[in-house]
């Protein structure tokens, strides 16, 4: 079954095709990074806009990249929610009427499946059961993950997801949007030693997180000391260590409480460096297997989505006519579905 992906849920564009018997045919990527940093974030009305003029032309260059005729497609797949409701609706419209006009079915999938099976675009894929660690702009969560659609919520985030907190305490570091991997950037050349940022909610048990409190911290360490460029990579730097330090813990421990020896890393901050080579190490230390997604493939991406809903299209699940979406919509509120290869 050949399958084409839309997303557009945020500041991406993105489309692909996925054929459940090869694979990923390809896939095209629009970001809007130039649009929105003139604004220091995303505006949603120029998101919206910006996906009305994008995704048509990148289907049709995913489609000639590879060498698929319209004819041959069997479903289409567009992001459904959650996500800003205007960027959302070009998606899902443009989606939904490519599957009328084509006379194939069409699925509303769900922004953080995409995520969570992302790494299954990669060899070797995880096996089911495995612990997902879903850190992007709007979520971090910690999911058990039993077979697609089977998802159960073990730790959530209190306030600000990890992306967001990353992108917030960029930009009171002076830095550009988006912020997150220029922070990680700029972490790099930071002294370990100088700062050193409050672990939060790692002193009670629980799989849940805070992260407002560290980017206040980050606040009140800058008014405390000179603005030189040293300090800031300092600050960047006692930051991030105190963000992936945190998520070490959390997932040490969730490893440990479900016994299941698989840690899934996806989302946008799941393109840390940082973040991945301890976790990497967290995972040889306690004999699991940890996956991630091409570097690409962590942020916003369509491949992502045609994965997820030819997974869907194949057990047979369609959506009507209509088009709708989601922008507040839960992972434990999709249907599960026996995997079908
Ligand atoms: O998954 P994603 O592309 O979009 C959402 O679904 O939200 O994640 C975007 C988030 C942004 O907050 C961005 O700053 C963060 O991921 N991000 C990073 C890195 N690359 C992207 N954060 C830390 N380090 C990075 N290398
Ligand atoms: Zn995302």
């Amino acid at each position: 079954m050949l399958v084409l992906g839309i997303e557009t849920s945020c500041d991406e564009t993105g489309a692909a095709l996925f054929d459940t018997a090869k694979g990923l045919l390809g896939h095209a990527l629009h970001s809007q990074i130039d649009l929105h940093a003139a604004y220091g974030g995303v505006v949603p009305e120029l998101a919206s806009r910006d996906h009305v003029r994008k995704t048509l032309p990148l289907v049709r260059a995913v489609l000639t990249q590879s060498q698929v005729n319209t004819q041959d497609i069997n479903g289409v797949a567009y992001t459904a929610g959650p996500g800003l409701v205007g960027a959302l609706l070009v998606g899902a419209a443009i989606g939904r009427s490519l599957a009328w006009s084509w006379g194939v079915p069409a699925v509303g999938v769900h922004h953080m499946e995409g995520h969570l099976l992302a790494p299954m675009l990669e060899t070797p894929a995880p096996e089911f059961p495995f612990v997902a660690l879903l850190v992007s702009g709007g979520h971090t969560m910690l999911v058990q993950v039993n077979g697609i659609g089977d998802y159960r919520i073990l730790g959530d985030t209190l306030d600000d997801a990890a992306g967001e907190a990353f992108d917030k305490t960029a930009k009171l570091l002076g830095l550009d949007y988006p912020g997150g991997p220029v922070l990680a950037k700029l972490a790099e050349q930071g002294d370990s030693s100088r700062f050193r940022f409050p672990r939060p909610m790692t002193d009670r048990p629980g799989l849940d997180f805070s992260f407002s409190g560290l980017k206040t911290f980050a606040l009140t360490t800058r008014q405390a000391q000179a603005d030189d460029a040293q300090t800031r990579a300092d600050i960047a730097r006692a930051f991030q260590d105190a963000v992936v330090e945190t998520m070490v813990i959390k997932c040490r421990r969730v490893l440990q409480q479900t016994g299941v020896p698989r840690l899934v890393v996806a989302g946008g901050v799941g393109a840390n460096r940082a973040l991945r080579d301890s976790l990497r190490q967290l995972a040889a230390e306690l004999g699991a297997e940890v996956f991630y997604p091409r570097l690409e493939f962590c942020t916003d991406n369509g491949a992502m989505i045609a994965y997820a809903g030819a997974c869907r299209l194949q057990a047979g699940q369609r959506h009507g006519l209509d088009v709708e979406v989601r922008p507040r919509w839960s992972l434990e509120d999709l249907e599960a579905i026996i995997r079908q290869r």
